[in-house]
């Protein structure tokens, strides 16, 4: 059984001033392994972050279902951890409390909150930054201290909404490559939004491409680059006939990936 099963998932929207249904996800089905990290991409607008609001339990379906460890999502729940693009930290915290918090709200008890979260503050490599408060970090640091409270909590499911997004090219390469580091400690199940073709193929088993009006998917490209993935994998000549074929598959939606930045 997948860890993961979207069936025949529909999810509307009601439009602005207006009663009238908006389909914004039309029967999306989708089974991820556990331990799997699966990527999505596709345009502005094809459903990818409401499909991942829809897994957090964020959102409700119009029909279909998603079943996580065959329980039907019906709310949030403590198995899944969400990271958005803007990194959700609360600015009076400092590093060490944005990062308790996420264990103080679940009443943790299995080892000591502040140890722990000294511990993912550690593997995020901030182990310096602990007293800091978010308007003093970057916005990279931001993300790790995001991605660190998010991974302190042991969640089943890491649900990633194009979390390296708002930093500049470079950055975001470093953050891929240390999400992969920490993901291969105990490779927790990740969906990862991203508008990011290389990212997508550099990080995911699968990419989930998708497009819009309505947002469905599109395809699944497995990609059968071995692991741990490195830097060098980005010049291959098999990186590269993934980023053609991706390219393929958005097509004339390309263009839109890539003008647009905003977390539509
Ligand atoms: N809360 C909402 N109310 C109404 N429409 C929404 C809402 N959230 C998203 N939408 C619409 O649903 C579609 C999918 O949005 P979204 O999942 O954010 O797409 P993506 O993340 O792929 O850019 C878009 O057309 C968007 O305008
Ligand atoms: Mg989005």
């Amino acid at each position: 059984m997948a860890q993961i099963e979207i069936r025949d998932l529909t999810i509307e929207y009601r439009k602005p001033n207006s009663d009238e249904p908006f389909v914004a996800v039309d029967r999306v089905s989708l089974d991820i392994a556990k331990g799997e990290f699966v990527t999505i991409v596709g345009s502005s607008g094809c459903g990818k972050s409401t499909l991942l609001l829809a897994a957090a339990g964020l959102v409700n379906s119009a029909s279909g279902t998603i079943t996580i460890n065959g329980k039907e999502v019906s709310g949030p729940g403590p198995d899944r951890a969400m990271v958005f693009q803007e990194a959700s930290l609360l600015p009076w915290r400092s590093v060490l409390g944005n990062v308790r918090f996420g264990l103080e709200m679940q009443r943790w008890k299995k080892d000591d909150p502040t140890e722990r979260a000294r511990r993912f503050i550690r593997m995020v490599g901030l182990g310096a930054f602990s007293d800091y408060h978010p308007h003093q970090l970057s916005g990279g640091m931001r993300q790790r201290v995001n991605i660190a409270r998010a991974l302190a909590v042991d969640p089943h499911v890491l649900l990633m909404d194009e979390p390296f997004g708002a930093l500049d090219a470079q950055t975001r390469e470093v953050m891929g490559d240390e999400l992969l580091k920490i993901w291969e400690r105990d490779r927790k199940t990740a969906l990862f939004v991203t508008h990011d073709i290389d990212e997508a193929v550099f990080l995911g088993d699968r990419v989930v491409v998708m497009g819009r009006d309505p947002g469905h998917i599109r395809e699944i490209i497995d990609i059968d680059l071995p692991r741990p993935r490195t830097a060098a994998m980005l010049d291959s000549d098999q990186f590269a006939a993934y980023r053609r074929r991706l390219r393929e598959g958005l097509g004339e939606d390309m263009a839109a990936m890539h003008m647009i930045t905003e977390a539509a």
